[in-house]
């Protein structure tokens, strides 16, 4: 899940694509790359490792040019290296490409190009495009494009240009996102939109199998049979500071701080707008099965969604791993709805799920962040989170949106059912429309968490216990904590730790014990005392009461709150306190080892 950027026009590529590779590093950071098309030939630095390692080898062989592309890895095929790295050019020096997405038949398609004689210097399924474009080139690279994609199997986001068409950048995509920018000097692909914020906000979105060719003053798209295509250029409305970090030190900090006015537009949108009528539009009756999936923290989204449906709807909910919905045969017809939960809504497992369940008439409605993703155009029904660009790695602000907008979607789908009368539904409506302003006194406990947090770098092991919803989201605050600490974490329903779990529990263990339902205070109390008196400290987070703090027990207070919609403050405290452990461990916060933001392979 590679980001990659090109540009053809008035000015110099280079830092256009350089700044824009900054704006894409969250989809990837093992290595980045630069191609400049040139008179005698592409000028190509790259580099592995992060982008400043690139832009120091650049300030020391600088390169120039009207026409670039450039590209930040996630390694699938091929170790980070300087070699494996993109854009890849071909033996002959005439094709240059990037690619994200994975060639799945690349291993036929060298062999075959071996044979041929062409000699390959890269481990990566991307370089065949490069090889297989140049074999096909003789005089039109539309034509040769097209020869190529019709034998790649599996997806592709491409940059390519062409040595002898030194005026045209070529794209053209199939299951992984690409953009186009148009600007009054020039134009430009993108894998997203951040990355040509700066210069415009006008866009089309290259839907699968389409060609775009971009040039100096124009771009045109066509079909695979190379017929002229007429698409709409749309207004993107995000702020361009929202992809800035704007003082704070981390874009993960500026994002959790944000979530009180993320909170508000979510539920705004929610109650008017397209948002509002997508609700409106949904024959809930219809329905005898809800089916939440997703990956990581929409997942987890998912989970605390499945309570409250249950609760507010009154329907069988079930909850499933977007990368094993896919594979599983699941029992879902027409009567069933299968809710799609993802930030990017380019997820490859998660459109994978999308896929299988409108191939058995489910039908599909997604909660999706970006605007033009294959999840939001292609899903039956679409609600957006008003989230904005989220840039850290590990979502925040996405990720309390999904909560926000799922808790409003259930009540108006259980006062739809007539499962909640009109008085309950005016105060659910009313409950979540509280929700930012105790969002916001969350923040308030910014530093008694942070002080709390620093002195938690010396665990070796922290675990994450709550019962009913509050076990939903003790998930994502373990998710939250190992993805950028690195400290091992688990999550566990409290009831469940003392059937196997709690043999790892010792002296030098911490659990967080998250309590916000009533009915099951004294239990997860118990809990927590099972795992005190076998060494661990607990830090307990909600509204449970409690005897008086000690060396072994310490609390952080949320605002009164139903109990349903409390994740949405619990998750604040979690999250600062993943965000304050990793910073006290200096480590790269926004950028973690290992993972990228948008998994668009499987
Ligand atoms: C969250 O912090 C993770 N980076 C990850 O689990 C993420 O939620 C998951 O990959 C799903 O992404 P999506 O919401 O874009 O589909
Ligand atoms: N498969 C390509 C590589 O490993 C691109 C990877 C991606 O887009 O994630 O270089």
């Amino acid at each position: 899940m590679c980001g990659i950027i090109g540009y053809v026009g008035t000015e110099d590529a280079v830092p256009i694509i350089v700044e824009g590779l900054k704006k894409l590093e969250y989809r990837g950071y093992d290595s980045a790359g630069v191609a400049i098309c040139q008179k005698d030939g592409f000028a190509v630095v790259k580099q592995e490792g992060r982008l400043n390692a690139l832009e120091a080898r650049l300030a020391e062989r600088p390169i120039a040019g009207h026409m670039g592309i450039g590209h930040t890895r996630w390694a699938t095929h091929g170790e980070p290296s300087d070699a494996n790295s993109h854009p890849h050019v071909g033996s002959r020096n005439m094709i240059a490409v990037v690619h994200n997405g994975i060639i799945e038949n690349y291993r036929q398609l060298k062999e075959f190009l071996e044979k041929k004689g062409v000699p390959f210097i890269s481990q990566t399924d991307s370089e065949v495009v490069a090889q297989l474009c140049e074999y096909y080139y003789s005089g039109d690279i539309m034509e040769a494009v097209i020869k190529v994609v019709n034998r790649l199997e599996g997806s592709y986001a491409l940059g390519i240009m062409c040595l002898e068409e030194p005026d045209t950048l070529v794209a053209v995509k199939k299951d992984n996102p690409l953009i186009i920018g148009v600007s009054g000097h020039g134009q430009f692909i993108a894998s997203d939109v951040p990355a040509v914020l700066k210069h415009t906000n006008k866009v089309y979105y290259l839907n699968d199998k389409e060609i775009a060719m971009l040039r100096k003053g124009d771009v045109r798209f066509f079909n695979f049979d190379k017929e002229p295509l007429q698409k709409p250029v749309e207004t993107v409305t995000w702020n361009i500071d929202s992809a800035e970090k704007g003082g704070w030190p981390h874009f993960m900090l500026k994002e959790i701080m944000e979530q009180p006015r993320i909170l508000r537009d979510t539920i705004n949108s929610a109650a008017g707008g397209g948002n509002g009528t997508v609700i409106g539009r949904l024959d809930v009756a219809r329905f005898n099965k809800i089916v939440l999936t997703a990956c990581g923290s929409a997942y987890n989204a998912g989970m605390v969604a499945r309570y409250v449906f249950e609760r507010l709807c009154r329907l069988p909910v079930e909850v499933e791993l977007a990368s094993e919905f896919r594979y599983r045969d699941t029992v879902i017809d027409a009567k069933t709805l299968v809710i799609l939960i993802s930030q990017s809504g380019e997820t490859a497992d998660t459109i994978a799920a999308m896929r299988e369940a409108k191939s058995k008439e489910a039908t599909t409605l997604a909660i999706v962040n970006v605007v033009g993703s294959t999840i939001a155009k292609e899903a039956d029904e679409c609600l957006f989170t008003a989230a904005g660009p989220e840039i850290a790695v590990a979502t925040t602000k996405a990720f309390s949106a999904q909560l926000v907008l799922l808790y409003c979607l259930a009540v108006r789908f259980g006062a739809r059912l007539g499962k909640l009368a009109e008085k309950e539904e005016r105060e659910m409506l009313a409950e979540i429309d509280g929700l930012p302003d105790k969002a916001a006194k969350v923040l308030e406990q910014i530093d008694a968490i942070q002080k709390y947090a620093s002195a938690c770098v010396v665990y070796k092991s922290i675990f994450f216990i709550g019962r009913n919803i509050d076990y939903a989201i003790a998930l994502e605050g373990s998710l939250k904590l190992k993805e950028i600490s690195y400290i091992h974490s688990e999550a566990y329903a409290g009831g469940e730790l003392k059937h196997g779990t709690i043999s790892l529990v010792e002296e030098e263990t911490l659990v967080v014990a998250i309590a916000n339902c009533e009915r099951l205070y004294g239990k997860i109390m118990s809990n927590a005392e099972q795992v005190i008196s076998r060494g661990a400290k607990v830090l307990l987070i909600g509204n449970c009461p409690y005897a008086e703090q000690n060396g072994k027990l310490s609390g952080i207070r949320l605002p009164e709150c139903a109990d349903l919609f409390s994740p949405s403050l619990s998750v604040i405290v979690l999250q600062l306190f993943a965000y304050y452990v990793a910073a006290n461990k200096g480590l790269d916060i926004d950028k973690p080892r290992n993972l990228a933001k948008s998994v668009t392979v499987e």
